[in-house]
């Protein structure tokens, strides 16, 4: 049982803008590997870091298809937990409410919130690397990466990889649902990949509270205004219902 601190309870009780930034750690207890845990099996001699870029996909295309194709699997297999269904009791709460994701699982989606900027895309997608035509159908156990039916270009996963740009239109809403909200939380993310990271301070400097919700400190604990350490699967629900059950 967590005590919460009776101002932040109050504050949210009243909050009606609030911005929510979730990052890996959300969907770990979903099963999912967060980005930079230790690889398993085959792929312990990688570092994501390495495999998630154009270069690497320029040069090995398979090896990062697979991996992708792999990380797929997974988030296939995943369904949401505690932490994703507190954030679809949230939205419902809060009149101004906005969920911004690193993840490219699509487990808030499965959980059923409404309002999403997903900044890193979509695993679950496939799309050309030329032509940029999204893929329907395509066979995830090829000699070869498969090829876009229409311009015959190499197939990648919808992700934004290091060095490429973050859609555009919802960096910009993150941005200002970030300077908007009276509450920002920051859960389960390393807080080290920009330009998400920077969406706390952007929020604490136009005077909203900070909430941090990670298993370990980050980088941002020091400049946030409360911050809980614990899984966010179980700090969220108990959160959720100490404000509003
Ligand atoms: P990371 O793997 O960097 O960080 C995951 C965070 O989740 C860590 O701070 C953990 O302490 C925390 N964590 C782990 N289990 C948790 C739990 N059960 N409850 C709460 N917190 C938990 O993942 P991200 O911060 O999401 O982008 O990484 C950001 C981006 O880096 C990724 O989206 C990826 C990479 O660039 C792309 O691939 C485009």
């Amino acid at each position: 049982m967590i005590t919460f601190p009776p101002e932040l309870v109050h504050l949210l009780r009243k909050a009606a803008r609030a911005a929510v930034l979730t990052g890996a750690g959300i969907s770990q207890e979903s099963g999912l590997r967060t980005f930079r845990d230790a690889q398993a099996g085959l792929w312990v001699q990688y570092r994501p870091e390495e495999l998630a870029t154009p270069r690497a996909f320029a040069s090995t295309p398979k090896l990062v298809w697979d991996w992708y194709a792999h990380r797929r699997r997974a988030a296939r297999g995943a369904q949401p937990n505690a932490g994703h269904y507190a954030l679809v009791e949230m939205e419902k709460k809060v009149p101004n409410f906005t969920l911004i994701t690193q993840n490219v699982d699509g487990l808030h989606h499965l959980a059923g919130s409404k309002k999403i900027l997903e900044l890193h895309g979509n695993i679950l997608n496939v799309r050309c690397s030329q032509c940029g035509t999204f893929a329907d159908d395509w066979s995830e156990e090829t000699e070869e990466v498969p090829r876009c039916k229409k311009c015959n270009g190499l197939l990648r996963p919808n992700v934004v990889w290091f060095e490429e740009s973050l859609p555009r239109e919802q960096l910009e809403a993150a941005v200002r649902a970030a300077r908007n909200c009276q509450v920002f939380f920051s859960i389960g993310t390393s807080g080290v990949v920009q330009p998400a990271a920077a969406l706390a301070h952007a929020a604490r400097n136009e005077g909203a509270v900070v909430v941090e919700i990670n298993a370990d400190p980050t980088p941002l604990t020091p400049n946030v205004d409360f911050a809980f350490h614990g899984k966010s699967g179980e700090i969220l629900p108990e959160l959720v219902k100490t404000v509003w059950g």
